[in-house]
Order: structure tokens, then C-alpha cells, then sequence
């Protein structure tokens, strides 16, 4: 339990915000949760989580008594000082981050000189900096997220570093306050401005982007050359200043962060007059590599007009039901466009990607979305695809050919099985 118990606000329930308001409430504090939506305030007030986070509702429902969920931004300010920014910086159109969302709160909190905005929510560089131009006497700290989905909780009360950046000179008032929330968690906290605050978030995310495409590269360059990039990354990931993760080669990066966030460090740099040629190939390989699963189903198949192709797997990764820029819809979009018929399963995710997913068939298991198809293509590694009767998956099919996108099945014994098997760079 805490002894310097702080009410705070968190403004937006949504994954982030939920996450940082339960783990608060976990720390011993009480959690001022404000949304602009009703119904999801009501749905959260009577303990029910909209989304799927493992041990998120349990938090919720453990601290009914610290968590107070409204839809009135006048029911957090008298409360709390320290206001956490949680709401969605989607890209816009030109790749920039849109911001209308965080400027809405900043024009209702703007004139305080009691609160602080905390910005949780990825914002471009140099976004603290002009929310102070406009509104000098509201505090204002950078606090970027670093959670993963389905681990997030973990992530948040295990952290590998909490950053805060605050510019002020002299007395730092309100970072001080936010660095002692963070301290009963022992992780190393890294004090900073608030420029380098929020490079950091971006800066990070698009380094680890940069690994996936850098091995999915030499994934690609194995394929040709005879060297497996299973073998090749582990012996790399031995090396402590490359380390283990974020090395493995597959179908590309998705998700709500990745695709995003480097996107906007791209935008962001060319606004300021910098060509950021590395991330440019970064996006441009992520691409490509969902083009040669279509590749690899050609060089077997030939033409796809008329092919059934079952994709398993739709998540942008296993445990977890968000679709979000995730490599099934592109694929299935692309297959669509080449004239095969495209089935799909997911164990979790279909239903959010119901629309999104053209005119594929949704199916209710891995056995009728395998029936009758020309290929396989793993896009998502959950662990059930493993545990497939390969035997029994042969003899539904009317070819048996699997792409496997995330290097995931047993490529060795699928073709003792008799399967024609292509990993990626394997
Ligand atoms: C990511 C960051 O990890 C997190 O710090 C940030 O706050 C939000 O974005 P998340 O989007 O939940 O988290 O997913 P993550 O587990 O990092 O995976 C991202 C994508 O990269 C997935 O599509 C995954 O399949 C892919 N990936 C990951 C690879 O292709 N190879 C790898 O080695 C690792």
C-alpha cells in the first residue's frame, strides 16, 4: 500500500487509460476516470470491461471503490491535480498524428493553474511544448505509455523504465509528484524535458520496427542464399547489445502503435525538413513482405483466380482481439484482388473484423475454414493453429499447401505429413 496516496484523473477509457487506471488504483490511489461516452461509462461503473485485457477487469472490479467512472470532466477537476491523457492520437490522412482529441481536454482543463495535463497519449514531438505556448499556467508533464497488448497490466507494474519529462525552470511541482507515483514500482525512472520525453516513445517504437524489418530482410536474403533465419536470429539475439527480442521474421508488424507511430516519425521528420530515409525502407519492407505470402501461394498455385485460400489467424497478434492494422485484412483485401475466394478464422477476433474483411468468408473453426481449400496460410500464431491435427487438416483440403507467415508450425513434420511447406526464410 502507498503512503503518499494521490488522487488522479484519467481522461479517456480507453485501453491505455483503463490499464493506467487500474494499476493506479492498484498502487492505493483513488482514480478520477472521465470518457465523453455514456454508455461506456455506465457499462465500466457497473464493473463490466469493454475490452479484452488480461487481468484488467479483475483490477476493476478488486477496486470498485477507488474507481470512479464519469462522463464530467467537473467531477475530476476538484478531485484531482494530476490529469493523465489517455485519448486516441489516431493517424490522419497525411500520416500526422491527429490531435483533436487532446486539444478538446486541453481546452477544458486550459486555464487551471492547479492541474497538470500528464500526456500518456502518443503525440508528435514538440506537442508539450505548444499545448505551454497556449496555455502557460496549466502544468504539463510527458509521460508516454510503453504497454504491449495482453501483457499491458505487466507492463505497467513491471516496467523496464517510467519517462518524465517536464520543462520548467527551477521547482518541477508536478513532475516530482508523477515521479513518486511511479515509485513503488522500482523501475528506473528516466527525468527528462519534454521534447526528449516524447522522442523517446516514438524513437523506441520505430527502433523496434526497425529490428522486425531489418530480419524479416534477412529472412527474405536466407530464402536465397540457403541460411535459416530461425537459426541466424538466435544466434544474433546472443549477442547482448542485439539481444533476443523482436527478431523474429514473419509477415510484418501491425497493430494500433507500430504502423502509426513510425508513420509519424516519418511525417513528423519531413515537416521539420528531414528525409528519414531509414524509416521509409522500414515501412516499405513491412509491406512487402505481406506481397511474397501472395508470392510464395503463386510460385504453387499459379494464377489465385478462382483459389480458395484459408487464412488463420485475423488479431494483429495471438491473445488479443484487436484487428487493427493487422496483416489478415490486407491480405485477405490483396487475395480478393487477385480473384481467390478467402476464408478466415480467428478464435477471438472475427467478429470486430467482420466488416472490415471484404467479401471473405468468416468461419467458426481452423476444419471449415481448411475444408476444400487450395492453401493455408498462417497469418496469426495463436497456439491452437499448433495443435491442429495436420493429418486430419490434409485430408480436408483439396491441396496441401501451407504458407506459414510467422514461422510458427513444424515445418518438418508437415512434410513428412505431405504438406508442400514454405516458412519465411526458413
Ligand atoms: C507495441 C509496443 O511493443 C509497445 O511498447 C507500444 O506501447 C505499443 O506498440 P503492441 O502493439 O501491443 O505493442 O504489440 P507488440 O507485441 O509489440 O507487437 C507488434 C507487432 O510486431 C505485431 O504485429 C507482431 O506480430 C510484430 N512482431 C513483433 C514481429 O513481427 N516480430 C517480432 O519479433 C516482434
Amino acid at each position: 500500500m502507498n503512503d503518499s496516496r494521490e488522487p488522479i484523473g484519467v481522461i479517456g477509457a480507453g485501453w491505455v487509460g483503463l490499464v493506467t487506471a487500474a494499476c493506479f488504483a492498484e498502487l492505493g490511489h483513488d482514480v478520477y476516470v472521465r470518457d465523453i461516452v455514456q454508455e461506456k461509462v455506465d457499462s465500466l461503473a457497473r464493473g463490466e470491461v469493454p475490452i479484452y485485457e488480461p487481468g484488467l477487469s479483475e483490477l476493476i472490479t478488486k477496486h470498485s471503490d477507488r474507481l470512479h467512472f464519469t462522463v464530467d470532466m467537473g467531477d475530476v477537476l476538484p478531485n484531482a491535480n494530476l490529469l493523465f491523457c489517455c485519448v486516441d492520437t489516431p493517424p490522419s490522412y497525411s500520416g500526422d498524428a491527429d490531435l483533436s482529441r487532446v486539444e478538446r481536454v486541453v481546452e477544458e482543463v486550459g486555464g487551471s493553474t492547479d492541474h497538470a495535463l500528464v500526456m500518456k497519449s502518443t503525440v508528435p514531438v514538440g506537442t508539450g511544448r505548444s499545448i505551454r505556448r497556449r496555455s502557460d499556467s496549466l502544468g504539463y508533464v510527458s509521460n508516454p505509455e510503453f504497454l504491449k497488448e495482453g501483457t499491458a497490466v505487466d507492463d505497467f507494474m513491471r516496467p523496464d523504465r517510467v519517462v518524465i519529462g517536464e520543462d520548467v525552470n527551477g521547482a518541477t511541482p508536478f513532475a516530482d509528484r508523477v515521479a513518486a507515483l511511479y515509485e513503488p514500482l522500482e523501475a528506473p525512472i528516466v527525468r527528462t524535458d519534454v521534447a526528449s520525453a516524447e522522442m523517446i516513445k516514438l524513437a523506441s517504437n520505430a527502433f523496434l520496427a526497425t529490428k522486425i524489418s531489418f530480419i524479416n530482410e534477412i529472412a527474405n536474403v536466407s530464402e536465397e542464399l540457403g541460411a535459416n533465419v530461425d537459426e541466424v536470429a538466435r544466434g544474433m539475439g546472443l549477442d547482448q547489445r542485439i539481444g533476443p527480442q523482436f527478431l523474429k521474421a514473419g509477415l510484418g508488424y501491425g497493430g494500433s502503435c507500430f504502423p502509426k507511430d513510425v508513420t509519424a516519425l516519418k511525417q513528423l521528420a519531413g515537416n521539420s525538413g528531414y528525409h528519414f530515409q531509414l524509416l521509409t525502407a522500414v515501412i516499405e519492407v513491412n509491406e512487402l513482405q505481406k506481397r511474397r505470402a501472395i508470392g510464395k501461394l503463386q510460385k504453387h498455385l499459379g494464377t489465385l483466380v478462382g483459389k480458395e485460400i484459408a487464412l488463420l489467424g485475423v488479431a494483429f497478434k495471438p491473445n488479443t482481439d484487436d484487428v487493427r492494422e493487422a496483416t489478415s485484412l490486407v491480405l485477405a483485401g490483396r487475395l480478393q484482388s487477385e480473384g481467390a475466394h478467402v476464408r478466415v478464422y480467428d478464435p477471438v477476433a472475427t467478429e470486430r473484423a467482420r466488416d472490415m474483411l471484404g467479401g471473405a468468408q468468416v468461419k467458426t473453426s481452423a476444419s471449415e475454414a481448411v475444408d476444400g481449400a487450395d492453401a493455408v496460410v498462417l497469418v496469426t500464431e495463436w497456439p491452437e493453429f499448433r495443435e491442429l491435427d495436420w493429418h486430419d487438416v490434409k485430408a480436408r483440403m483439396r491441396r496441401p499447401l501451407v504458407v506459414d507467415g510467422r514461422n510458427f508450425l513444424d515445418g518438418e513434420l508437415l512434410k513428412q505429413a505431405g504438406f508442400t511447406y514454405e516458412g519465411v526464410g526458413r
